[in-house]
């Protein structure tokens, strides 16, 4: 297959990570997970006492403990800090607290923005986030604008972090959940929001296959016309 990038951009819980890594799988590409990278960021913070407000010292930070990449043997991408695969270790409520912060500061954007294009620029992928088809690739072949209702994602969310044995209470995670998307929608920089090109799929009571099967489909269209 030639050079292909797929981008997916799209709300917490919209069922991007899920899609996006089936997606990637079917194609037998790359899968790149920004969210991780931006959740890395907050678990340092987090080790080393941080504040999530402190951009001069988050760039500090990651210049005295910088946050690398490795290609797991799934074909996704494993987040390091100080030489630690930590990527399990990134769904924590703590970590989800502070990231939407953080992901605001343009200094800290800069840098993950720069390690995110290095794996597009020689592979094909598909890569999730917030600015993929706007910032990170805005020439990408395919780009998606995915989303669900609120209380789909909140439930989603919700069983996903039970399942990894977090006591989390529905309500608060949605309300919390609102928040982040209206703070990642405002933001003045790179901020949440559909590239003019991209085409909206609504994951709202389908299964991730049926959506992957979907993205998959318009894929093909935009590539073979
Ligand atoms: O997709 P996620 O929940 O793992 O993302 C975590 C946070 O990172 C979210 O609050 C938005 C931010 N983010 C971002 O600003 N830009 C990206 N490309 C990816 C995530």
């Amino acid at each position: 297959m030639n050079h292909v990038r797929i981008a997916i951009d799209g709300p917490a819980g919209a069922g991007k990570s899920t899609v996006a890594r089936t997606v990637a799988k079917r194609l037998g590409i790359l899968y790149v997970d920004t969210g991780a990278m931006y959740r890395g960021v907050a678990w340092l913070a987090q080790t080393y006492g941080v504040s999530p407000s402190d951009e001069a010292g988050l760039v500090a930070m990651l210049r005295e403990h910088p946050l690398t990449c490795g290609r797991s043997e799934h074909d996704t991408v494993d987040i390091l800090a100080d030489g630690r695969v930590i990527t399990q270790e990134l769904r924590s409520p703590a970590v989800s607290g502070m990231v939407s912060e953080l992901s605001a500061h343009p200094a800290v954007r800069d840098i993950l923005t720069a390690l995110q294009r290095d794996f597009s620029r020689h592979e094909s992928v598909v890569m999730d986030g917030r600015d993929i088809g706007t910032v990170v690739m805005p020439d990408a072949d395919v780009k998606i604008f995915l989303t669900a209702d609120l209380d789909e994602r909140a439930r989603r969310r919700l069983s996903e972090m039970e399942g990894q044995g977090f006591c989390v209470d529905y309500q608060e995670l949605r309300a919390t959940m609102a928040e982040r998307d209206a703070r990642d929608a405002s933001r003045p920089v790179a901020p949440l929001r559909q590239a003019p090109d991209a085409i909206v799929v609504d994951s709202t009571g389908k299964s991730v296959e049926d959506v992957a099967d979907e993205i998959l489909s318009i894929a093909r269209q935009v590539l073979h016309g």
